[in-house]
C-alpha cells in the first residue's frame, strides 16, 4: 500500500516541476513580448519629441541674426551690411547645396573663427531643417523669425 502512494507523490511532483517550468518559461516569454511592444510603440514618440522640441526661427533669431540679418540678407535692421552670407541672393542658393549649408552650419567657417558651428547644440536633421525650412525660404525684407520679436527686444 506504501509504494504506490510514495510513487503517485513523486509523480505529481515532478509534474508540477515540469509545469512551473514551462509557466516559467512562458512567462518570461510573454514578459519580453510586453517589453517589445512597449518599446515599439514608444520609440517613435521618443524619436519624433526631441527635433520638435526645438523651436528653430527662434534659433536663428537668437544665434544667426547677428551675421545674416533678420531676413537672413546679412543686413541689420538699421541697414548696417553685416558679416555673414546673404541667403536671399538667388545666384548664391543656386550654387550652394543643401549638404554644404548643413556641413557650415554644424562645423562652423575657419575653425569657428568666421562663423562658429553649432553641432553641440543643433542636431544634423535641425540643420538640414533650417536650411529647407528658413534658409531656402528668405526673402530680402521678409523676418525670418517674425513672431519672435527683435533681438534686443525691438
Ligand atoms: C559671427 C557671425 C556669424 C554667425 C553668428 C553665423 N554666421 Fe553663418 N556665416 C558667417 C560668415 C562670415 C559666412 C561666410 C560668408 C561668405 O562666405 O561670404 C557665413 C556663411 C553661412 C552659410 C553659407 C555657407 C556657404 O557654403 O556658402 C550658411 C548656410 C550659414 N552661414 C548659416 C548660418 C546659420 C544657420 C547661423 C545660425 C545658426 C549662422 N550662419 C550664424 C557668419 C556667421
Amino acid at each position: 500500500m506504501q509504494r504506490p502512494i510514495d510513487q503517485c507523490g513523486m509523480k505529481r511532483l515532478g509534474e508540477n516541476y515540469v509545469k512551473v517550468l514551462w509557466m516559467s518559461k512562458r512567462a518570461g516569454s510573454v514578459a519580453l513580448l510586453l517589453t517589445l511592444l512597449l518599446a515599439i510603440c514608444i520609440a517613435p514618440v521618443l524619436a519624433q519629441e526631441e527635433p520638435a522640441s526645438k523651436d528653430l526661427k527662434a534659433f536663428y533669431q537668437k544665434n544667426c541674426t547677428v551675421c545674416h540679418g533678420p531676413d537672413g540678407s546679412a543686413v541689420s535692421v538699421e541697414g548696417k551690411k553685416l558679416r555673414g552670407r546673404n541667403f536671399t541672393d538667388p545666384k548664391w542658393q543656386r550654387d550652394t547645396g543643401d549638404e554644404e549649408m548643413v556641413k557650415v552650419i554644424l562645423n562652423g567657417i575657419f575653425f569657428g573663427w568666421v562663423m562658429p558651428g553649432f553641432k553641440d547644440i543643433l542636431t544634423a536633421d535641425e540643420a538640414q531643417r533650417m536650411v529647407a525650412d528658413l534658409i531656402r525660404t528668405s526673402k530680402k525684407g521678409q523676418m525670418i523669425a517674425p513672431d519672435v520679436g527683435m533681438p534686443g527686444g525691438k
